[in-house]
């Protein structure tokens, strides 16, 4: 029987073996059941060996079962393996949008300088896209932002809701929350009350940019950024700041790329607004602005598609029109 089972493979042979041999009708069962003619003596001899030779061989039955199913399941994982490194194959299903595609970039190129992604709401508080920022009611910089008010009045007869006119309103949201160090870039649709034209859309992304620790200088911000520059445009691209105002910071700047073939011929077009963030700000969300400095900027994803494609009109962005789409 031993020899037998040796030969088995099968689950199914290894079931009938055992009926046959240690099952209620089966051959020792029988040969055990016979002990019962022997005389007393005879009976307690074979007796004995019966039940060495029923042991060895559920022994060996319970052997046999496990290295069937080792087998087995060795023979699944061969069959079934699945090569996660082999390359996926293309499916006709379109392709991802040039915002996307540029934003990706974006993102791509700050997140391997050590900046984290992080998203706000699109609908914002007066509070976070205003006040925080250095801009209280009244100041006159509101009007560098023309707003779309959500339609909601609260018990004072303020409209405090609104459709975000820029990312910066996660700069204080990210301090709310955090202790510095602080790397954080905010990728997010932006809208304002405007006429649109060949560069200006009501509706448009931004990707803010806020880092905040212990002796962070002016030499951190331009160097983050022309590290950024060289990545997206190469290291041909020409980039220049100039100064600029933004109540939310100080000193501020505008940096552009150089662009001989735009448009009116200036050969610069800014793509972003930045500077070191307002010592206001800092104390605003509860940071001691004598132990922390940082930076912080925004720039428009649209605008540099623009300029690395040569795109020359921003609402082609938003048309949806197939034969723009497909050259991307
Ligand atoms: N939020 C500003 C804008 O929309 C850009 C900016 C961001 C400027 C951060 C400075 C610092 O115009």
């Amino acid at each position: 029987a031993l020899q037998e089972l040796s030969q088995i493979d099968n689950p199914d042979e290894l079931e009938q073996w055992r009926v046959r041999i240690l099952g209620r009708r089966g051959e020792l069962t029988g040969i055990l059941r016979g002990l019962a003619q022997l005389d007393l003596e005879e009976r307690r001899q074979v007796g004995a060996l019966g039940n060495q030779a029923k042991a060895a061989l559920e022994e060996g039955l319970e052997k046999r079962g496990r290295d069937i199913s080792e087998a087995r399941l060795a023979q699944v994982a061969d069959l079934e393996r699945i090569d996660v490194t082999l390359p996926g194959r293309p499916v006709a299903t379109g392709r991802l949008h040039p915002t996307t595609q540029v934003l990706r970039e974006i993102t791509d190129a700050f997140v391997a300088m050590g900046f984290s992604i992080v998203e706000g709401p699109e609908v914002e508080w007066d509070h976070y896209n205003f006040e925080m920022l250095n801009i209280p009611q009244g100041h006159p910089a509101r009007d560098m932002w023309n707003t779309l008010w959500v339609d909601y009045v609260n018990e004072e007869g303020q409209r405090p809701m609104l459709l975000r006119t820029h990312t910066s309103p996660m700069q204080a949201r990210v301090m709310e929350s955090v202790q510095p160090p602080v790397r954080v870039i905010v990728p997010g649709k932006c809208y304002r009350y405007e006429a649109t034209d060949a560069t200006h859309e009501w509706h448009f992304y931004q990707v803010e940019g806020l880092a905040v620790d212990e002796g962070i200088t002016f030499a951190d911000l331009k160097g983050t950024l022309y590290e950024f520059a060289r990545r997206l445009f190469g290291t041909e691209r020409k980039v220049r700041f100039r100064c600029d105002y933004f109540p939310f910071v100080e000193p501020g700047v505008d940096m552009s790329i150089d662009c001989f073939s735009c448009e009116g011929g200036s050969g610069w077009i800014e793509i972003m607004g930045a500077g070191m963030v307002h010592p206001r700000v800092l104390a605003g969300v509860g940071y001691d602005p004598e132990k922390y400095t940082g930076f912080a900027f925004g720039l428009g994803p649209e605008r540099i598609a623009m300029l690395k494609y040569g795109i020359d009109d921003i609402r082609h962005f938003y048309s949806n029109d197939l034969r723009f789409l497909r050259q991307f």
